[in-house]
């Protein structure tokens, strides 16, 4: 594996090797990898002769009140992961080639990047668009993938690529969970022991409108927002952010759940804001789809 610093590298490896048909996949991360992120690149290793993943922690996504100082950083660590998993070129650019002086340009999707996550953390979604276009543009991959984790960033990198007729696919990938249900993430890092385990409501309340949606056949959205509101205030150390129950694309809430909807949570625990979601469909039991899966 090679670790590539400079954009100029990064591009000429990529142009060199779509000049020789090589399929290219992409991993976008912010580092801290853990199974989660290593599920994304094993399933690019399966799909793409050559597999890059990006480690860049973007400034221009992190609000001025967030953690982007604090934010986990062990390139050592992710480098050492990713030659375990063959990725062939680890591609962590410095944040002044990627944001150099005099930068000017952002990537807007309009309407799905206020809402939700968009409307706790004003900005994020303009940073995410952006620095994912940068990526694509550098790297031009073939396949790029994503994890079901963050379902509204998919949504968002799904409307830009068509919008913009970017050429590039988006494979969705099922969301990894630590055994009690917990998605795997970077910031539970900064859990302690209690909130480790307060933050298994996440789970728990999507688990509550799993039941209710696909085992009782309870299409009244409120009323399945009201039995995970319950799970999350029962939980002394949560404090709920934002609970959402919208279509798969548009993210309109829906009243009535008369279709596959993405069911959406995030919640304090202490000091740290934590996200989850499901893909639910009326009345089917069984494996939880992605957002990929959800399309027709
Ligand atoms: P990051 O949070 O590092 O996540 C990188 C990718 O890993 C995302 O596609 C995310 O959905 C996926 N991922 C994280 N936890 C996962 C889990 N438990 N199961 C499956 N996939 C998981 O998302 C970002 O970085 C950034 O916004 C980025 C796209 C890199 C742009 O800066």
């Amino acid at each position: 594996m090679e670790l590539i610093r400079r954009l100029h590298l990064m591009r000429e490896i990529s142009q060199e090797a779509r000049g020789r048909g090589r399929k290219i996949g992409l991993v976008p991360t912010m580092g801290a990898l853990h199974d989660g992120h290593l599920s994304l690149v094993r399933r690019a290793r399966e799909l793409c002769d050559l597999v890059v993943v990006s480690v860049f922690v973007n400034p221009a996504q992190f609000g001025p009140n967030e953690d982007f100082d604090r934010y986990p950083r062990d390139l050592t660590r992710d480098a050492d992961l990713c030659v375990q998993e063959g990725v062939d070129y680890l591609f962590a650019p410095s944040g002044e080639e990627m944001y150099p002086p005099g930068y000017r340009t952002w990537v807007e999707v309009e309407g799905l990047s206020d809402v939700f996550e968009g409307a706790s953390r004003p900005g994020h979604f303009r940073g995410v668009a952006t620095v994912v276009l940068k990526l694509f543009n550098i790297v031009r991959p073939h396949f790029s993938f994503f994890g079901q984790k963050d379902g509204q960033q998919v949504v968002i990198v799904q409307r830009m690529i068509r919008d913009l007729n970017l050429d590039v696919e988006l494979v969705v990938c099922p969301t990894q969970r630590d055994a009690d249900g917990l998605a795997l993430s970077s910031r539970n890092a900064y859990l302690d022991p209690d909130e480790r385990a307060a933050a298994t409501c996440l789970y728990r309340a999507l688990e509550r409108a799993r039941e209710l949606i696909e085992d009782q056949g309870v299409r009244d959205a409120r009323q399945v927002e009201a039995a995970m509101r319950q799970v999350i205030e029962s939980e002394p150390l949560a404090r709920l952010d934002y609970l959402a129950i919208t279509d798969t694309e548009t993210l309109e809430r829906v009243d009535e759940i008369d279709r596959r909807v993405l069911v959406a949570l995030a919640v304090w625990i202490g000091e740290t804001r934590l996200i989850d979601n499901m893909i639910l469909e009326p009345r089917k039991r069984g494996a939880h789809a992605t957002m990929e899966e959800a399309r027709p």
